[in-house]
């Protein structure tokens, strides 16, 4: 190899170690056969479905069995889309595959994209003009912060979570801290403060510069969802003229709030106050790819100018097949028992960890859950010893992550649990017994350290007596 190669790989190594030795290395897994899925995005468990398994086999056989029976100048991949959307991977399929996800979600348009991430990006990067302002979530997901920095935007703002978040109200209202655990106060001014300053600048004023204001529909880190109504009335009082955007992320609230999973806008019946939502299909729709909903102008606008749609080869005729068999079975409405027993799980969950807690009483460093029930898939469970946490888990059968900085806050770490329709309560009991058996653990150890402490200054400190008790010489 030539010298200056491995220079390059002398360098990359040592970024490497010192991420290594910060405890942040990053590295491919695979969860071991056989162990309870308690981690993946996947929650209505539809990727599996043998409904929706069966009825994309069966697409995909008769479009070969007609891609067969035509000519062959006339045939059509199921493999490739044959380039970009702008040039040969257009089809009425992908277009009319559009108009269905619009009408489902109440939309004037949709146009779809590879995945939620570049949707994210394409977005973001092209329609903020210079002079405009992005504020956004602090916890917002990375594709946002990607967007948001190839942008034009003259100013990006983040705002603190905690200030729109509902389970941080209720943790206010209930006598709560707002303090979760062992995690360190957001540092950034709550989305009021943000507009309220905006709301003083001459040209957002006068409607010169337009402010767009990202967050999510469910954050896949925390599993809490934002106080959508009360962002638009906030954005209303301090934007009167109107010149503010509200862009929600819907990757993981799609298929899991509203009705028939149109996502969680359309539970608040707030489709018009919203200026554009992202979709991803890879979380509880059980697919892949994304899609934005905004106005048909808007839309035209990304065929025109979002990079991430123009440069990049469209999706397959598979890919659309999966994302189409999965509407329609949303559509019929098959997915609602999912819902409603995702429902009784993520109550039953709580309710098992709750009673851990009351009769574990671990510290908050150990061990930390939401006093609220939420209704959300998605549990923390907030830990200074994620890794430790999780490891046990796995090598009792059950697959959870350990979620570290920086996807999350440091000082917040957290094992993740995420629920699926297809996991039954006897796994989510043998989830809870292995994380009791592991808190007594991890309760003896620390009470072991202690006494090790005390003992320790006991003898120091009786040292010090017989040091002062020395005469002076
Ligand atoms: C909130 C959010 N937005 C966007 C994405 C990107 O989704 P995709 O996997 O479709 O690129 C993710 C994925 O983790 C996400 O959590």
């Amino acid at each position: 190899m030539p010298e200056s190669r491995r220079q390059l790989d002398d360098t990359l190594g040592v970024l490497l170690a010192r991420r290594k030795s910060h405890g942040r290395l990053r590295r491919l897994s695979n969860a071991p056969p056989n162990s309870v899925d308690f981690s993946s995005n996947g929650y209505l468990s539809l990727s599996t479905n043998p409904v929706i398994q069966k009825s994309l086999v069966s697409r995909l056989e008769s479009e070969l069995a007609n891609s067969e029976n035509s000519n062959a100048l006339r045939r059509r991949s199921i493999l490739g889309s044959g380039g970009s959307r702008l040039l040969d991977g257009n089809s009425s399929f992908a277009e009319s595959l559009e108009a269905k996800i619009a009408s489902f979600h109440n939309a004037e348009a949709a146009l779809l994209f590879t995945s939620a991430f570049d949707a994210n990006t394409g977005l973001l990067s092209c329609v903020p003009q210079p002079g405009d302002v992005i504020i956004y979530d602090e916890l917002i997901h990375a594709s946002v912060h990607d967007g948001t920095r190839m942008s034009r935007a003259t100013k990006r703002i983040p705002f603190s979570h905690d200030s729109i978040s509902e389970t941080h109200q209720w943790r206010c209202s209930n006598g709560e801290d707002g303090h979760v655990g062992h995690q360190n106060k957001s540092k950034s001014q709550g989305l009021d403060d943000v507009l309220k300053q905006l709301s003083g600048d001459e040209h957002v004023m006068s409607s010169k510069s337009n402010v767009f204001i990202c967050i999510e529909g469910l954050y896949s880190m925390d599993g809490d969802v934002p106080l959508l109504k009360k962002i638009v009335e906030t954005v209303d009082q301090y934007l009167p003229s109107g010149n503010g955007y509200i862009i929600v992320d819907e990757a993981h609230s799609v298929g899991v709030f509203g009705e028939k999973g149109n996502g969680l806008v359309c539970k608040f019946g707030l489709e018009n106050r919203i200026w554009a939502r992202v979709l991803g299909f890879g979380k509880a729709m059980g697919c892949a790819g994304g899609a934005i909903l905004c106005s048909s102008i808007t839309r035209e606008y990304l065929i025109n100018y979002a990079r991430s749609l123009i440069y990049t080869t469209s999706m397959t005729f598979t890919s659309l097949s999966s994302i189409d068999v999965v509407y329609e079975y949303l559509i019929s409405g098959h997915s609602e028992p999912l819902r409603q027993h995702l429902e009784t799980l993520i109550g039953h969950t709580y309710l098992q960890l709750h009673a851990l807690c009351a009769r574990l009483h671990p510290g908050r460093r150990t061990l930390y859950i939401e006093k609220r029930p939420s209704k959300s898939p998605i549990i923390p469970i907030f830990t200074a010893h994620p890794r430790n946490l999780a490891e046990h888990c796995q090598r009792h059968g059950f697959m959870v992550r350990p979620i570290v900085a920086p996807t999350v806050p440091a000082g917040s770490e957290r094992v993740r649990i995420c629920l699926h329709s297809a996991n039954t309560p006897d796994q989510i009991d043998g989830l809870c017994d292995a994380i009791g058996m592991w808190v007594q653990s991890q309760m003896a150890t620390e009470k072991l350290q202690l006494s090790k402490q005390q003992h320790k200054q006991i003898t120091y400190g009786a040292d010090v007596v017989t040091k002062q008790d020395k005469p002076r010489l």
